[in-house]
């Protein structure tokens, strides 16, 4: 079994995956307080960021001084709805992080989908300050941000159409499924791969398959995007045991 670069950290449950993912980031920013940081929103990612919000109630560290950057956002999203990944942000991390809006990047939905992408590389590349450490969760379709598989992936920042899986997986969020959009602004796969560091958290039984491929085989297929994950120098995976058993992986 190849698990190339990528380390493998199974835990006892989702609540510790949360506290080992939280541990990378606050471990990072203790280390270099300027860090950029790479963020993810998701049902999976929600509970690392009360985490990271206690560890700087506390004093542990302090977020003032990090860049974010996120992965994604739905196309046609009003930024101040409760769906938008910016509100999620906001909610769950940015203002109790105590990060200033104007070091915080969630792309926007709303804005010409050509400019967006313009702001979005200069956000990536602009000061020359490449992503530390990128936290991703991954879809039942293996996509990482919204690069749903297809026979080509593509490197850049670009709008993306989502997958069946993907709009059914994310329906729990809204109200009517048929509310569920259609396109997403994305990282591109190559965006991705230049962050310093990845970690990725992943749970529940739907997700066992694309596991499966992440950690049990050697192909890099862009029917799976997540598996380009292989070819990182610094790429954790962390899953529970439960998703472990389910995905038929062992230590
Ligand atoms: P989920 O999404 O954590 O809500 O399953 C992960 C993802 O789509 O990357």
């Amino acid at each position: 079994m190849e698990d190339w670069n990528m380390k493998i950290i199974v835990t006892k449950d989702y609540e510790e995956s949360c506290k080992v993912v939280a541990g990378f980031l606050i471990q990072q920013v203790q280390k270099i307080p300027e860090s950029k940081l790479g963020l993810a929103t998701g049902g999976t990612a929600e509970g690392v960021y009360p985490i990271l919000v206690e560890a700087c109630r506390q004093g542990e560290v302090d977020f003032s001084k990090v860049t974010t950057v996120n992965l994604d956002e739905y196309e046609g999203m009003d930024p101040d709805s409760e769906q938008s990944y910016l509100t999620y942000m906001n909610k769950r991390f940015l203002i109790p992080a105590g990060i200033d809006s104007t070091k915080a990047y969630v792309p926007s939905g709303m804005n010409d989908p050509e400019k967006e992408i313009a702001l979005f590389n200069e956000k990536l590349y602009g000061d020359d300050h490449l992503i530390d450490i990128q936290l991703l969760g991954i879809g039942v379709s293996g996509h990482i941000g919204f690069n749903e598989p297809a026979e080509e992936l593509t490197a850049g920042v670009h709008i993306q159409k989502l997958d069946e899986g993907t709009i059914q997986a994310n329906s729990r969020f809204f109200e009517n499924p048929d509310d569920v959009p259609r396109e997403a602004i994305t990282m591109g796969v190559g965006d991705i791969m230049k962050a310093a560091k990845i970690v990725l958290i992943a749970t529940g039984e739907n997700k066992a398959s694309v596991i499966r491929k992440l950690l049990m085989d050697d192909q890099i297929t862009s029917s799976v995007p997540a598996t380009v994950l292989k070819m990182h120098r610094d790429a954790t995976i962390v899953i529970d045991k439960s998703l472990a058993e389910s995905a038929g992986w062992k230590d």
